[in-house]
């Protein structure tokens, strides 16, 4: 569905990119020891932390993965007044990313911790607020963006469904007149009329539309693009690759992982190839192909990968 050459021309233009992503920053937090105990305190293993490891999360992770391969790459949110948010803008800048964040004191930096021991993770602890953006942050959001989207060759949405992701947001972005893709929340579904294409996973598209399991994927696509009035989709299908909807037609892509390892993060990929392919003079069926041999490729990576353009163009077969 791609070609090599056509892989080769196509990456070589993703330096020239410049994409701004917005939605929900999320900082990972990643705690690894070992267990040689019950704690004497109550009946739960006693994790003894060798390291510690922080990386760029949700819409963060997209615009890291944008960064990797080469474009120039701003990311807008918002963060806490804390120490994880002056930690967040410090990663994204060490990553060559422009953070572009509002600070809203009613809210911590989302942060997710893993604590891994014998191989597993034992437990999460997340930190967060799912609370809509007040309009005054928003606004603030807006404004922030608003001399970057005339730079930018277009648009990615990253909604977590962390309240970042407003109706005063999106339709400022949609009126900019850049292409908007977008990795969509089902309880926002309303706010995405009008884009130019989202890559829900099986789950949110059927979710989105209410559909029963029994409804065909191909149906539920269908009902997604005469909803939202959009004439390009691409629905995720884990391991059995993605379903590419253009118009009338409908292209099944099966996936390509050899080994899989941690799948966390595949979606964030796929987002983040298919703008930067698109935008760089893939039709959308290479573009979608090309997305889903790097999502094939991080899924067999353990943590979250970061893909460089010459692995990528290097899963293309010859
Ligand atoms: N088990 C798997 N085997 C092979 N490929 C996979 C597997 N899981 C995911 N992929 C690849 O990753 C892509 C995205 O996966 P998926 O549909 O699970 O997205 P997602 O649920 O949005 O991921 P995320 O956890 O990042 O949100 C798939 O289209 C496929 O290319
Ligand atoms: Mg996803």
């Amino acid at each position: 569905m791609i070609t090599k050459e056509r892989a080769l021309s196509i990456v070589n233009g993703f330096k020239d990119r410049k994409i701004l992503v917005i939605g929900d920053l999320i900082l990972d937090r990643y705690l690894w020891g070992d267990v040689e105990r019950i704690s004497p305190e109550a009946p739960v293993p006693v994790v003894e932390v060798r390291e510690e490891t922080v990386n760029p999360g949700g819409a963060s992770n997209v615009g890291w993965n944008i960064a990797s391969l080469g474009a120039e790459t701003y990311i807008a949110g918002v963060i806490g007044e804390d120490h994880n948010g002056e930690l967040l803008e410090n990663l994204l800048r060490e990553k060559n990313i422009i953070p572009l964040t509002v600070k809203d004191q009613n809210r911590p930096t989302t942060e997710k911790t893993r604590i891994i021991a014998v191989s597993q993770q034992l437990l999460r602890i997340d930190r967060e607020s799912k609370n809509r953006l007040s309009p005054e942050v928003s606004k603030r959001l807006v404004e922030m963006v608003k001399p970057v989207v005339d730079r930018v060759d277009a648009i990615v949405v990253s909604d977590y469904g962390k309240g970042v992701i407003t109706a005063e947001v999106m339709d400022f972005l949609k009126g900019s007149g850049k292409p908007v893709f977008v990795d969509p929340k089902p309880s926002n579904f309303g706010l995405y009329k009008g884009i130019t294409i989202m890559t829900p996973n099986r789950k949110e598209a059927y979710q989105c539309v209410k559909a029963d399991r029994e409804e065909a994927v191909e149906e539920v696509g269908r009902r997604i693009m005469e909803e939202l009035g959009i004439d390009t989709l691409l629905i995720t299908l884990g391991k059995e690759g993605m379903a590419l909807f253009e118009g009338d037609r409908v292209v099944r892509i099966p996936a390509r992982a050899k080994k899989v390892f941690d799948v966390t993060g595949a979606g964030d990929t796929v987002v983040a190839v298919l703008t930067l392919a698109r935008l760089s003079g893939a039709n959308w069926l290479e573009a979608a192909s090309l997305s889903n041999y790097a999502a094939g490729y991080v899924v067999g990576e353990i943590g979250t990968a970061s893909l460089t353009p010459d692995r990528l163009v290097a899963l293309v077969p010859e």
